[in-house]
């Protein structure tokens, strides 16, 4: 009997864990005061890694999804994470209009990348594709962002009576007489319900992925243009780059352009470049810069989009700003004094000489 009590209450105590529910936070391995960036991104990796379609035969590859699904559903919901935070899952689904309920936070989320659309049925008319530009800036192409786009889409919705639908021409022969007929066209179509275009309004939630490039699309498959007899075209969003008034890309690589005073291209110095995500990049000289001049720092440029612990290089480019005004007949001697360049001969040329 006396063994019996701790028992029990270690039945209980595992009890309540489970009444509790799942935890949401680790599911989508994030902590609990955790953005709801963070909370985007950790759910749009995982969706990617545990989609079922990518696990088939596996027997809890639904569950894991599902599961994603619901944490995701929880804490990118304000009120709902609110909630959770207090009184666990338990307590979400108790709020009503169904915690866990039902709809799949996946399907409006992040659009097509497993590239689904690829087993269309031809036959099947669609509507048209709706392309749109998404300007964004270098900022978040380097560290990733999303981008909220709301909506307004046109689609039918079933109305009262009937509409001719499904029409084709077909060809009639009719006999004339002998040997004579005449040939044919008439239009046939079959009597479908009647539809009426109605506005409906949506969130979309459009991933900047990091390092993503100008002209990438992100696809949301039937989500462009109704077709009265077919499925709808797709939403398609393009990433356009804005221009940044500090560094240019070429692929994975950033230039940027730095003009120190003529002494310190004599003597060295050192600086700092504020990079894309605010993290400051050291650069230390200790010869003479030339104008021109061109240094590369290593894993400094963007996330490559592929495998993004990659980067590119970051190539800083050097001009010289030189001193206005005039040189006294002393200073001059000094400068003579110093540089010793009696001896060095203007050059002429054409074009670029290199250093
Ligand atoms: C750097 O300077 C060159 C030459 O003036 C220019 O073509 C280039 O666009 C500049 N790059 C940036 C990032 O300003």
């Amino acid at each position: 009997m006396r063994l019996l009590a701790p028992l029990l209450l270690g039945l209980a105590v595992l009890a309540e864990v489970a009444v509790a529910g799942r935890d949401f936070y680790k599911i989508l391995g994030v902590p609990r005061n955790a953005n709801a960036n963070q909370i985007k991104k950790a759910y749009r990796k995982l969706a990617k890694e545990l989609h079922p379609d990518k696990h088939q035969g596996e027997d809890d590859a639904n569950e894991k999804f599902q599961d994603l699904g619901a944490a995701y559903e929880t804490l990118s919901d304000k009120e709902k994470r609110a909630v959770y935070d207090r009184a666990g899952e338990e307590g979400v689904n108790k709020m009503g209009n169904g915690g866990g309920g039902g709809h799949d936070p996946f399907s409006s989320f992040f659009g097509d990348f497993f590239g689904g659309g690829g087993e269309r049925d031809e036959r099947i008319p669609r509507g048209a594709d709706v392309v749109v530009d998404l300007w964004v800036s270098l900022e978040e192409l380097y560290s990733g962002h999303f981008v909220e786009v709301k909506r307004k889409k046109a689609v039918y919705k079933a109305a009262s009576g009937t509409r001719q639908c499904n029409c084709r021409h077909e060809m009639r022969t009719e006999q004339m007489g002998m040997g004579r007929f005449q040939m044919y066209q008439v239009k046939v179509c079959d009597e479908c319900p009647n539809v009426k275009l109605a506005q409906e309004a949506r969130t979309l939630e459009v991933e900047v992925e990091s390092g993503a490039h100008d002209g990438d699309e992100q696809v949301f498959v039937g989500e462009g243009e109704p077709h009265v007899d077919g499925e709808p075209g797709d939403l398609k969003f393009r990433i356009r780059t804005q221009k940044h008034p500090r560094f240019e890309r070429k692929g994975d690589d950033l230039y940027t352009n730095v003009t120190v005073s003529l002494q310190d291209a004599l003597v060295g110095f050192s600086m700092e470049i504020d990079h894309l995500d605010g993290h400051k990049v050291q650069i230390v000289r200790e010869k003479v810069t030339w104008p021109g001049a061109r240094i590369k720092k290593k894993d400094e440029g963007m996330p490559s989009k592929v495998d993004s612990n990659t980067k590119g290089s970051l190539f800083i480019t050097f001009d010289i700003q030189f001193p206005k005004g005039e040189i006294s007949q002393i200073q001059m001697d000094a400068i003579m004094e110093i540089l010793q360049q009696q001896d060095v001969n203007p050059v002429i040329y054409n074009g670029y000489r290199p250093n």
